[in-house]
């Protein structure tokens, strides 16, 4: 039995929540959010949960768990993070793994000298779509990749911890990185603060690849249109 303590039950960690709870094997034995209101929603709403606490540390600290998922705001995932790993726990944390590069090489230090492991929420490895299309690079079906481009668009959720780009582009660019098997050599980026100062709505971003490929992303959360498209150029 792996036991798992559940941290953030705000718009996505319910979700998260509900999957442990269905996973044989798996037992959920603390869901923790600082808001009572979205605990009881929580209680009432997914069956198979142990207890609930609205104390991050009871949750990283508990005996009985072997594992932390965080579905906090961003800028809580790395100190959170990092005591859940020092604590011993294997954590997973949603994306983006936290706000500086500096943060991240913190955490991943920290799994290693724990042994413990560290996963981030790049969900869209996981895809059927998804990992057909990296089959078909894999075996050369599609040929020679020219260039990527994603669009990823909505009205909302605006976020004030991070821009347009952390806070979705993370997933297309977790996309690229699979697709590609390499990570960007350089990487170039374009936003405009619109409802928030130093907050980007809209980004374009253009991420080079080795072989000469280059990949783009428009992200928005201040668009009327809700677009979810990855185009794959190749000959
Ligand atoms: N994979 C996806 O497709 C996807 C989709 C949406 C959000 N996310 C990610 O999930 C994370 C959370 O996003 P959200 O939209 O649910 O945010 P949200 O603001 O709706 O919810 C966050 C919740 O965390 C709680 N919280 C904040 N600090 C806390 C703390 N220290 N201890 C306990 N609870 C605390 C808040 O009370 C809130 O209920 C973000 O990293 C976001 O990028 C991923």
């Amino acid at each position: 039995m792996i036991v798992i303590n559940c941290i953030g039950a705000g718009h996505w960690g319910p979700n998260l929540i509900k999957v442990f709870t269905t996973i044989p094997d798996v037992r959920v034995n603390l869901a923790c959010d600082t808001s009572q209101e979205r605990l009881d929603l929580v209680r009432q709403r997914i069956p198979g949960i142990a207890g609930f606490t609205q104390d991050a540390n009871r949750a990283i600290e508990d005996d009985e768990a072997d594992a932390v998922i965080i579905a906090t705001p961003v800028h809580t995932h790395s100190d959170l993070a990092l005591k859940a790993l020092n604590a011993g726990k294997h954590v997973f944390v949603e994306k983006p793994l936290c706000k500086t590069s500096a943060e991240g090489q913190a955490l991943v230090e920290a799994a290693e000298r724990n042994a413990r492991l560290l996963c981030v929420g790049h969900v869209f490895l996981f895809n059927n779509a998804i990992r057909g299309i990296r089959n078909l690079i894999r075996r050369g079906e599609l040929g020679r990749i020219l260039y990527l481009h994603a669009t990823r668009t909505n009205l909302g959720p605006v976020r004030s911890d991070v821009n347009a780009l952390w806070d979705l582009a993370s997933h297309d660019l977790s996309i690229f990185n699979y697709w590609l098997q390499a990570q960007p050599l350089t990487v170039s980026a374009h936003g405009a603060s619109l409802l928030n100062a130093d907050i980007e709505d809209v980004v374009v971003a253009g991420f080079r690849y080795p072989d000469g490929i280059n990949a783009y992303v428009h992200a928005s959360w201040l668009n009327p249109r809700k677009v979810r498209e990855i185009i794959v150029t190749s000959q």
